[in-house]
């Protein structure tokens, strides 16, 4: 059973003070959550605050990425050990944003999993074409690429403690979020290629979380779809009651597919 995730990413975005008060607002809302498991990736600087607040409930804290290495002159890096005694149980690897603006490859990415698979930390691996990509029409391509790329070397063990997030570089941020028909078509792709490679039960138990411009209003016609697993919100997960919204999408949900 695919319990779903919904997990807020903060980016570069909330003070200590301002952590603490998100926190503890998602925390007194999300109380009775009980149909789907709930992530915070704060920045590293409030991760502390966070966990303070957060200690003793069902809310999960991740950090937005991690380096390979535990230790050793890194200048402005931060090691799986660091993220570990900050009291972080998850972290997001690969998002588009690190692609981007600052050189991550699929074979960072992969460094960063290998080294996270040792640890006590469970991986959200993101993927997801840009807009010429999707125009070209060769998505499942450039999908399928990120996706043997960033899991080089992994076992079908190992790929139950991944949740993988699909986020289209043209929704993330733009409010042009993907229709579920055409993120499902991806999920169901992924699903496939992860069959092929791991074995068709291991494929069935993976998490694939959808990611860009959901918003309380679209997340109920996504979380419909069959292969769509979840949830990762930019901007949406940084007030408390579009936060909260989205994680009670439909209150009649009892979880899992
Ligand atoms: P938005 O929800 O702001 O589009 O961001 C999505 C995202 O990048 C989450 O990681």
């Amino acid at each position: 059973m695919r319990i779903p995730v919904i997990a807020g990413n903060w980016k570069m975005h909330k003070t200590n003070a301002e952590a603490r008060a998100l926190c503890s607002d998602i925390r007194d809302g999300a109380r009775n959550a009980t149909h789907c498991r709930i992530v915070l990736a704060p920045p590293y600087t409030a991760l502390g605050a966070a966990a303070e607040v957060i200690r003793g409930t069902n809310l999960i804290l991740a950090a937005q990425n991690v380096h390979w290495e535990p230790k050793g002159a890194f200048t402005g890096e931060i090691s799986i050990p660091m993220l570990e005694d900050a009291g972080c149980c998850m972290v997001i690897l690969g998002h588009s944003e690190r692609r981007q603006c600052f050189g991550e490859t699929d074979q960072t990415v992969n460094r960063r999993l290998r080294a996270v698979m040792k640890s006590s930390l469970d991986p959200i691996v993101c993927i997801g074409e840009t807009l010429g990509q999707r125009e070209a029409g060769n998505y499942q391509e450039v999908i399928s690429q990120q996706l043997a790329g960033s899991l080089d070397g992994l076992t079908g063990r190992e790929l139950l403690r991944i949740i993988l997030a699909y986020e289209p570089v043209w929704a993330i941020g733009t409010g042009r979020t993907a229709s579920p028909q055409v993120a499902q078509e991806v999920h169901l792709g992924i699903r496939g290629w992860l069959s092929e490679k791991f074995g068709a039960e291991a494929a069935r138990q993976v998490r694939i979380l959808y990611g860009g411009s959901i918003k309380p209003e679209n997340i109920p016609d996504l979380m419909r779809q069959p292969d769509i697993d979840g949830g990762l919100v930019g901007g949406a997960c940084l007030e408390a009651e579009s936060f909260l919204r989205i994680i009670h999408y439909d209150s009649r949900s009892t979880g899992g597919k």
